[in-house]
């Protein structure tokens, strides 16, 4: 997800031994002309990490392909599902939906030049008038693509309402290739229901990662049939949102963290209770340091600890309050 699954979170993923990440879309006009922006998100190539691209044209993939090829990578993935306007104005993302031919010849040329895995996202369709995942799904199946994830909104419908789950099934019931689902995965409950309900082969996680690393344990343990992990106790999310802000630092200077980290910590402190004067006390600088980061959510957790097992001590933050 582009301004969130960058380099330290991906890092950080790691170490939580997500199998398989994907970089944040990276768009190929950029990568051609090697743009230090560009080549930042791009990060250190891994074994892991598959690299996914935006290019509206055979061309434009052809010439993206040569560059990512220069180093390994686990695998490409297009996109072809992206509904911003300056992506589809350049043809790409799911502007591709409305030209099938397009995205055949695309996907010819990403498999003429690798036998790397290569996989698509795409949509359910671009409108309610053009819902057409299963025959670009077929294109996707016929030209070699080796898996695909759907996510089960239109173009039209951005990011709103629930996604069509019946969209996911259909497309796994008419494809031989592995089909990822995405769309509302938020909890352990939610990827099982998503697997029970379309029998998809894996789930694609979206915003619920956001401020969230566990829940791809919950979604492996969803998909092994195993039962919910325990919620991360005050101790765990502390050392994992520090973790975090120190794997950021190891890419940007402190500032340039602090900014980055903000969206983040609204993650991570969602549904928390008294959320909104820890931002405060963290953020009071504009370099915040580890040492500061630590101590504030440490006395947050503490309160916070206290809170929940009905103990009110010395509260220093107001969680009383659902602010
Ligand atoms: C801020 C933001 C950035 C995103 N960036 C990307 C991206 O770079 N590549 C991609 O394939 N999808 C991207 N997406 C889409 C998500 O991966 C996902 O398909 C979508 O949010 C639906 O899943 P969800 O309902 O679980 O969030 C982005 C979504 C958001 C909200």
């Amino acid at each position: 997800m582009a301004g969130y699954t960058d380099p330290p979170y991906r890092d950080l993923l790691q170490e939580f031994k997500v199998p398989v990440l994907f970089t944040e879309m990276i768009d190929s006009h950029a990568l051609i002309h090697r743009n230090e922006k560009t080549m930042k998100m791009l990060g250190k190539r891994d074994p892991d990490l598959f690299t996914q691209i935006a290019a509206g044209t055979p061309q434009l993939a052809d010439h993206a392909m040569n560059i990512l090829l220069e180093e390994e990578t686990a695998g490409i993935n297009i996109n072809m599902g992206c509904p911003a306007k300056k992506v589809t104005s350049c043809g790409g993302g799911s502007n591709l939906l409305r030209a099938p031919s397009v995205i055949k010849e695309i996907c010819q040329v990403v498999r003429k030049k690798t036998s790397i895995p290569f996989s698509v996202k795409f949509r359910s369709g671009w409108n309610a008038d053009l819902i057409n995942y299963k025959e670009v799904g077929k294109i996707y199946e016929g030209e070699g693509v080796d898996f695909v994830m759907l996510h089960a909104r239109t173009r039209a419908e951005a990011f709103s309402g629930h996604s069509n789950w019946d969209h996911i099934r259909d497309l796994k019931q008419n494809l031989k290739i592995p089909v990822i689902g995405n769309g509302d995965i938020v909890s352990y409950e939610s990827a099982k229901a998503m697997f029970e309900h379309t029998g998809c082969d894996g789930v694609a996680i979206g915003r619920g990662a956001i401020g969230n690393p566990w829940l791809y344990l919950q979604a492996d343990a969803a998909l092994k049939g195993l039962p919910p992990l325990p919620e991360p106790a005050p101790e765990e999310r502390l050392r994992v949102m520090v973790r975090h802000y120190e794997l950021m630092l190891q890419y940007f200077d402190i500032r340039i963290s602090s900014h980055l980290y903000r969206k983040n910590l609204v993650g991570y402190l969602r549904g928390l209770p008294g959320h909104k004067a820890v931002k405060e006390a963290i953020f009071a600088d504009e370099a915040v340091t580890v040492e500061r980061l630590k101590n504030t959510l440490g006395e947050y957790f503490e309160t916070l600890k206290n809170f929940f097992s009905g103990e009110q001590t010395n509260a220093k933050y107001e969680i009383n309050s659902a602010a």
